[in-house]
């Protein structure tokens, strides 16, 4: 057939493995969106083979004959096949099968942010020996081009902060909780009925993905690998109405907010609950929205938001992936990627140094003397008090004999994770301070 629109026919043929949300989001884009495209991308792009688990599931999209399978050999030794999608998710078997596919000669694309946090270094490398490129945007933030972002557009800088909301599930259901006073489980359970969370919702509430999400994004910002384990993370789970009441009234919204920033060569990066301004626009991201404010020391903030979860949302970043390989961009990008500094120019600050602003929540026996120790013992480590709330609402402690407790809210200045930790092992001490105590940081 003779060229179109400046178009040679001879397609680019791909493979998707693993025909879950984003998997088949990308065959419906790739066969609905083909005209448009085939035209960004020089050729028409046709999935060749879709491999899943069960062929025989039921599935909501109709592949031409021959094209599904479960069958993975065939994309291996099939020569004509040069670019594949991998869109299994977690950890293994993606991990065997990326490498796999790399040892077959194909060029390849995923969505998997915890099997890049867990194996980025050795996929790599194993794609830079062969000569190979993985392309990775929709791995963190799903259909914002943040990739592209901090791997080219910002180039000319050293980025100095991140401020992130990196989790559509948590987000959601923090949104939920805080418009509609939906409870915890029920606003879960529509993150995930809508397609939001991860197979296993955990890791979404638990703060792991949105921390393997930053430790991608540190590690193209910084050249430096940290893992999951090596920054705090706390997730949602443990934040309940009342927080996000008491927040409210002291002008605050609760984010889980994934923050990195450099201090001299030392990075201190986070993924916990936080309190974001109400006049700053992270705090105002809605539902299974994603957003990044990234810090340039060139151009100074830029500002990404848009779906970070979805179907669509994530297949349109893998779509954009596949275009760029088949127009030699991505290979050029891929080869040129920060990610392999052997000794990072900055590493991580020693936790006890970290420093934030915290909102303190205790349930506190209304009584004398109370309120001059837990002042004194912070006093005593250098923290200095912004505001304490001790509103008038009594209520008794069923978990503690139906003793009388009152709430005190404490907003600090600024001061190091060491200090704190030091003063709640004094509070731990004090009798009329009860549990569950409330700690969460205060965003800059
Ligand atoms: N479960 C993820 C989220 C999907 O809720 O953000 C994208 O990684």
């Amino acid at each position: 057939m003779p060229a179109t629109d400046g178009i040679p026919q001879s397609p680019l043929q791909i493979a998707i493995v693993g025909m879950g949300n984003v998997g088949t989001g990308v065959a419906k884009i790739l066969i609905e969106q083909a005209d448009r495209i085939a035209h960004r991308a020089g050729r028409p792009v046709v999935v060749k083979h879709a491999i899943v688990k069960d062929e025989t599931k039921s599935r909501d999209i109709v592949l031409p004959p021959g094209v599904l399978s479960s069958d993975l050999s065939r994309v291996l030794n099939d020569p004509t096949v040069t670019v594949a999608v991998e869109t299994i998710g977690g950890l293994h078997p993606a991990k065997e099968t990326v490498l796999a596919l790399l040892k077959a000669g194909k060029d390849v694309v995923t969505a998997n942010k915890a099997l890049l946090c867990e194996y980025g270094h050795e996929l790599f490398g194993t794609a830079r020996e062969l000569g190979r490129t993985i392309a990775f945007e929709a791995a963190v933030a799903g259909g914002i081009p943040i990739i592209a972002a901090v791997g080219q557009s910002m180039a000319a800088n050293q980025i100095i902060g991140i401020q992130a909301i990196l989790n559509g599930t948590s987000n959601y259901i923090l949104t939920e909780m805080q418009l509609y006073g939906r409870s915890y489980a029920a606003a879960l359970k529509q993150a995930q009925d809508l397609g939001y969370a991860e197979a296993d919702p955990s890791l979404d509430v638990n703060g792991t993905d949105a921390a393997q999400k930053l430790s991608i994004l540190v590690q193209l910002a910084f050249g430096t690998k940290l893992a999951v384990a090596d920054f705090p993370v706390v997730g949602i789970d443990a934040v309940d109405q009342t927080d996000i009441r008491c927040a409210e009234e002291l002008g605050y919204t609760i984010k889980l907010l994934a923050s990195a920033k450099l201090t001299g060569k030392h990075i201190e990066l986070s993924v916990r609950p936080t309190l974001v301004k109400k006049d700053r626009p992270l705090s105002q991201i809605p539902g299974p929205f994603n957003a990044i404010l990234l810090e340039g020391d060139m151009v100074g903030p830029v500002w990404y938001s848009g779906r970070g979860a979805g179907q669509l949302p994530t297949a349109s970043a893998v779509t954009a992936d596949i275009i760029d390989i088949a127009v030699g961009r991505a290979q050029l990008t891929f080869s040129r990627l920060d990610l392999w500094r052997e000794k990072p120019a900055f590493t991580n600050l020693g936790l006890d140094d970290y420093t934030s602003r915290y909102f303190l929540r205790l349930k506190v026996e209304d009584k004398p003397r109370v309120m001059a120790d837990i002042t004194g013992i912070l006093g005593k480590h250098g923290i200095s008090l912004a505001s304490v709330i001790q509103p008038e609402t009594p209520e008794v402690d069923s978990a503690a004999a139906n003793v009388p407790v009152v709430p005190l809210i404490i907003m600090t200045h600024r001061t190091t994770a060491g200090q704190l930790a030091a003063a709640n092992r004094d509070f731990d001490k004090l009798p009329a301070i009860h549990h569950p105590r409330v700690c969460l940081a205060v965003a800059d």
